[in-house]
């Protein structure tokens, strides 16, 4: 049981795959994917919905997908307003697309007014795209500033009906997706196995095509189209948008009959970049800072692709606590100090993928003491980062997590475990499977209060839920509320407000 709870925790579980490497196959835009029985024929040619992202306080990121029915370039008009009837402050421009961007859209808006809700729209081969609707984010502004905080998007763990529920808010500034996007798995590799949500390709996803089809059948998904059609996102990559446990060189996911590594790194970053509103880079970097006026600061940081160095098997390995272990890599951690210590916002939040607060999970009788794919494995770097935040006097630091596909509420402790330095909260998965769908209730709840002893500075776990982390920020104070849905087996509308904690502005404390 324990075993399994732990595997569930820490997305550990060391399953074989069977991934067979197959031919590049030439992109056409004809569905010839499987996808073709997602796509609504009354969306035509815009089959894959709207989204936009990365909101600045004068522009935003938009976002569609073509789908023609011939190849060759294809000529699309964008037009985005302050109202629904697309009239008024209207902007519209063209842009072209093609295989070579696997017919996505990307447009980056410019000269917006600040803290301002917009409409927009694409119009290309006589069809027209749903509208979608964005905000920028505000300038100079004290205003108060709400965010849904979300991981772990399985499609073939469940419906996405805690999508459905963010999707229906009118309150919100941006989801911040903290990454598990997607799955590489093939079907049935990781899955609720009752359900008719089978992963496409059928395969494990290795190469630009195979993940350019897994990326446009959950963006066929009613819900999640829904939900990018309503707000804009703020995402960052964490392990399964490559491949499991991945880190700088290799993945625990990754064999050498998957091919070249870094081949196939490449093409699942730049499937990442056609697919989702992120602001385009000639590095395709994902760390970056958005700025809610003068009230947060959200610094996104990738702890996979960039700077995150080989995995020790344990923590009495010698390379443990080696210096050259990293999660961010000296030139991000340099700029993330940079952008912790010239904040002005009165809240700091990091968009972080895997949990930074030391926990002790010796109790739960599995191996490792800590999560070596989590800080714990990487304590030299934590240590600086813990360490540059207590002697800068940096405050107001709320540090978000996913990965582990439950929820938590920590108050971060200092290196030197004698002061509390942040708060931090993980957000329970989308639809990824934690303990409740294989462990005995009252196991998981056992197993919460093993975690609660043996880590005085965790005041909350919950390894039983799904559903998403709202994140409400004023110039006083922060206020997380977990919301979870009551199944991911069929479509549901019924959430429940699972727990709320109380941040004072200067306290790093819980209430
Ligand atoms: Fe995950």
């Amino acid at each position: 049981m324990h075993t399994k709870l732990c595997l569930l925790l820490s997305c550990l579980f060391l399953f074989s795959t069977c991934a067979v490497q197959q031919p590049p196959k030439v992109t056409t835009p004809f569905p010839d994917d499987g996808t073709s029985v997602f796509h609504d024929q009354n969306k035509k040619p815009f089959y894959h919905g709207v989204a936009s992202g990365d909101p600045l306080s004068n522009s935003v990121i938009i976002w569609t997908r073509v789908t023609p029915e011939s190849v060759g370039q294809v000529r699309v008009k964008w037009t985005i307003s302050t109202d629904k009837n697309m009239s008024r402050d209207k902007k519209s421009g063209t842009i072209t697309t093609d295989a070579a961007k696997d017919y996505t859209v990307k447009v980056d808006v410019r000269n917006l007014q600040p803290n301002t809700t917009f409409y927009y729209q694409f119009e290309a081969l006589d069809g027209k795209s749903i509208i979608g609707r964005t905000k920028t984010a505000g300038e100079n502004d004290p205003s108060a500033v709400k965010l849904a905080v979300v991981s772990c998007s399985n499609y073939e763990a469940g419906y996405y009906n805690a999508f459905a529920r963010i999707a229906e808010r009118d309150d919100l500034n941006a989801v911040v997706h903290l990454g598990d996007y997607i799955y590489e798995y093939q079907p049935d590799g990781y899955s609720d196995p009752t359900l008719d949500r089978k992963h496409l390709p059928a395969k494990e996803i290795t190469t630009l095509s195979d993940y350019r089809t897994r990326y446009s059948q959950y963006r066929l998904d009613k819900d999640f189209q829904k939900v990018h059609q309503m707000h804009p996102f703020i995402t960052i990559w964490d392990d399964h948008e490559v491949a499991n446990n991945v880190y700088k060189e290799g993945a625990q996911n990754h064999q050498p009959e998957d091919g070249d590594f870094m081949t196939r790194k490449e093409a699942a970053k730049q499937a990442y970049f056609e697919w989702l509103p992120v602001r385009d880079n000639a590095t395709k970097d994902i760390y970056r800072t958005v700025t809610f006026g003068n009230t947060v600061d959200l610094i996104m940081l990738d702890e996979r692709l960039v700077g995150r160095t080989y995995p020790v098997d344990s923590v009495g390995q010698a390379e443990f606590n080696a210096e050259d272990r990293t999660m961010l890599g000296a030139k991000q951690l340099d700029w993330f100090k940079n952008e912790l210590s010239s904040s002005t916002a009165t809240w700091k939040v990091i968009g972080n993928q895997v949990i930074f607060s030391p926990c002790d999970i010796s109790g739960l009788g599995f191996g490792s003491p800590v999560n070596l794919d989590a800080w714990d494995g990487y304590p030299y770097e934590r240590g600086q980062i813990s360490q540059f935040l207590e002697k800068n006097n940096i405050q107001n630091v709320i540090i978000t997590a996913g990965d582990t596909h439950s929820s938590w509420a920590f108050e971060v402790p200092s290196d030197d475990k004698k002061s509390t330095i942040a708060v931090e909260f993980g957000t329970p998965s989308i639809t990824s499977s934690n303990s409740d769908e294989r462990t005995p209730v009252d196991q998981v709840m056992q197993a919460e209060k093993v975690l609660a002893a043996k880590n005085p500075h965790l005041k909350y776990s919950d390894l039983r839920n799904h559903g998403y982390l709202i994140l409400n920020l004023t110039q006083e104070e922060a206020v997380a509320e977990w919301y979870y849905v009551d199944k991911l087996n069929a479509p549901s509308d019924k959430e429940m407000l699972g727990k709320k904690y109380v941040v004072q502005k200067g306290m790093n404390k819980l209430n």
